[in-house]
């Protein structure tokens, strides 16, 4: 015997029957268009060099680094973000090589659009690759001076945008840069360069990795940068943040580090409308990228981060998969 059941009229399960119909339904796309590969450039360093902490990741000499962008390139890529290893004996307390306008990334700079002019370089704005402490500003009896730090950075990147970046991203989470820097650039007539602000960047244990790869670590020793970086705990804080960046003249905002910190992405999008962008930072990528190596997770878990940073908000996401995903996407 039958009982009579009343089954339920709306059936969401209807809408995933069939491939086409999910595709037609399908509220998120992950493109070639939303990847920016960030890429590691080493002084002196002749080809490439692995970096152990963050498998299928290299460091590229200046001689190696036009082949790997018109590669980029060709697969589609359209920006890129650099970071400089520089020479140990270059470092001092001050940070002095950042605004060297002949230092290695402004080198690179030219050296890219050169090959390839039309790719998006974004140069980051910062003191930490530069300096002997490892702190993304200059050191005053432990403490990193604000004020002191901003002319600095202010130097740097008018030194970035006279290279030929494109977009500069100061990424050391300062009080006022932006607005300092913006004044700047309109001064010298830099009227395009776009800002992407670090706006709401936190004092992060995932950046564990990248810190490795531009040799900062141990120039950090046990220091931390939680006199600066947001408290993990805060979300609030964060719409303050980029409330003051975008009233500084930031064209794009970014939350760092990503997958954590998905709520943030979906809070900034929505309460600005401004475009956001995400940082998917070494750690998230070693995690991911070193559990697919062992075969305990499947490499589509790459994609599906990737295309997660999308659904919360996100416009485009920086990741060093960037390359192997647009591989996989262009098949
Ligand atoms: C430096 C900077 C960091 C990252 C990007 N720019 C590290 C830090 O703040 O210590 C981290 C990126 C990553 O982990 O992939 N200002």
């Amino acid at each position: 015997m039958f009982t009579k059941r009343k089954f339920p009229s709306t059936r969401l399960r209807r809408l995933r029957s069939k491939p086409f119909i999910r595709d037609l339904v399908r509220e998120n796309v992950l493109s070639g268009d939303d990847l920016i590969q960030p890429l590691f450039i080493k002084e002196d360093l002749k080809g490439t060099e692995a970096i152990t902490q963050m498998p299928g990741i290299s460091r590229f000499g200046l001689d190696s680094i036009e082949n790997e962008i018109e590669e980029l390139a060709n697969l589609g890529i359209k920006s890129i973000a650099l970071f400089p290893v520089i020479n140990p004996d270059k470092k001092d307390e001050f940070g002095t090589e950042a605004i060297n306008q002949n230092n290695l990334i402004c080198n690179a700079i030219k050296k890219i659009k050169n090959v390839v002019p039309e790719i998006i370089i974004i140069s980051d704005v910062a003191l930490d690759p530069y300096t002997n402490h490892g702190h993304d500003g200059i050191l005053i009896d432990g403490y990193v001076e604000n004020d002191k730090t901003l002319d600095q950075l202010v130097k740097q990147s008018l030194a970035l945008a006279e290279s030929g970046a494109d977009i500069i991203a100061p990424s050391d989470m300062m009080d006022g840069r932006i607005k300092l820097i913006r004044n700047a650039l309109e001064e010298q007539d830099f009227k395009n360069i776009i800002l992407l602000s670090y706006a709401a960047k936190y004092n992060s244990k995932f950046y564990g990795p990248f810190r490795s790869a531009v040799g900062s670590s141990s120039n950090l020793g046990k220091s931390t940068k939680a006199e600066y970086q947001m408290d993990v705990a805060n979300s609030s804080e964060a719409l303050h943040e980029v409330a003051l960046d975008i009233s500084e003249g930031a064209d794009i905002v970014m939350v760092k580090p990503g997958m954590p910190y998905l709520d943030i992405i979906s809070k900034v999008k929505e309460t600005f409308n401004v475009p956001t962008f995400a940082y998917q930072v070494s750690g998230e990528y070693s995690m991911l990228k070193s559990a697919i190596e062992n075969k305990w997770l499947e490499p589509e878990v790459m994609s599906e981060s990737l295309l997660c940073f999308k659904r919360a908000g996100a416009d485009a996401v920086l990741t060093y998969a960037a390359k192997e995903i647009i591989m996989e996407l262009n098949k």
